[in-house]
């Protein structure tokens, strides 16, 4: 299965940016620090290249802390790229300041009225951008609606005398390059829920949780007749019946209730009731890229021999078209 996900268009979001980045001392990148490689969209990378980053896993209330260390570390290598995890949620001034820090030290000629910061916050639907911005500028913004072709008016928050903080103009959705990313981002809840059947993305998600979190699959789901060994060892199939049984989620026949059941499981691992999770290493994720890239490119060259083969029987126009593309 795939993730049937068309997202609005991107193209009046990147000419936003494009236009604010000559205004733009620092960007920052939400990120969810549950799928921190899946939630960023690699079309800011190009746009946002001449400027220094600041990546900011947040959710990491939610996240495993050993890997929100890890993603920290491998961000924070980057060249003119500073890495801070947070809970938005949380009205911490401490986390308003380390914002400010972390801005100030990537770009630290920019201080006083007549130098003032100038950062960017970007990032997909659902990852916590309204909360934070309501976090740090200390009262209510209005939260624009997330359906494409809905015109978003920038804003611009004080965070302090010299430090503006402004919102990206328009959408900026979540791109799938790797089907790995697809199902995290649905099991994240950033992609609507239209575009995914609930049981393959649980399924999925079950999966991965067997292998690497069997211990808080066993406790959530009080799958004690599992030992741990045993749950990492089932099929998700059987692994979705046995919540399903525990859970009461049953149909007439003794049959079990796999869609209710999926819904469960996608339901506790977004609240965070399963525990701490996080659905991608950084070597992961980078493998998962490297392959899908391979994918894509064989994919294209493919496309590109097939065009060839038509252009051979047709008009000399067509062949020159064909090679400067
Ligand atoms: P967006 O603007 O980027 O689209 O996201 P938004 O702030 O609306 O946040 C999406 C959901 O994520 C909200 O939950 C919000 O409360 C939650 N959230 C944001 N930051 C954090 C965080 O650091 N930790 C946790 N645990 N949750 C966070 P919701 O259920 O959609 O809405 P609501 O129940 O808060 O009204």
């Amino acid at each position: 299965m795939t993730i049937q996900w068309f997202p609005g268009h991107m193209h009046a979001t990147r000419k936003a940016i494009a236009e604010r980045m000559k205004t733009t001392d620092v960007v920052i990148e939400l990120l969810d620090a549950r799928l921190p490689g899946s939630s960023a969209n690699p079309a800011l990378a190009g746009l946002t290249a001449t400027r220094p980053r600041l990546k900011i896993l947040n959710k990491q209330d939610l996240a495993d802390p050993a890997r929100t260390a890890e993603w920290l570390k491998h961000y924070a290598a980057q060249q003119a790229t500073g890495a801070i995890a947070l809970d938005a949620s949380q009205a911490a001034p401490a986390q308003r300041q380390a914002i400010i820090d972390a801005c100030r030290t990537l770009a630290p000629g920019r201080q006083g009225l007549s130098r003032p910061m100038r950062v960017l916050i970007c990032g997909i639907p659902n990852v916590g951008k309204s909360t934070l911005i309501n976090t740090l500028s200390r009262k209510r913004q209005a939260k624009a609606a997330d359906e494409a072709g809905v015109t978003k008016q920038e804003q611009r928050i004080l965070l302090a005398d010299d430090f503006y903080l402004y919102d990206t103009p328009g959408m900026l959705w979540p791109k799938i390059i790797v089907p790995e990313s697809g199902y995290r981002l649905a099991a994240s809840g950033a992609v609507g829920r239209n575009a995914y059947d609930e049981e393959e993305v649980a399924l999925e998600l079950l999966a991965y949780l067997k292998r690497r979190y069997a211990d808080a699959l066993q406790a959530r789901f009080k799958l004690a007749a599992h030992g741990a060994a045993a749950i990492a060892a089932m099929r998700e199939e059987e692994l979705l019946e046995a919540i399903a049984r525990q859970r009461g989620a049953l149909l007439g026949g003794g049959r079990v209730n796999t869609q209710k059941a999926a819904e469960i499981v996608l339901t506790d691992f977004r609240s965070g009731s399963i525990g701490p999770i996080t659905l991608e290493t950084v070597k992961e994720f980078g493998r998962w890229l490297a392959d899908g890239r391979r994918v894509e490119a064989e994919r294209k060259r493919a496309r590109e021999e097939a065009l060839r083969a038509k252009g051979g029987g047709s008009s000399g126009r067509g062949n020159a078209r064909d090679a400067g593309e």
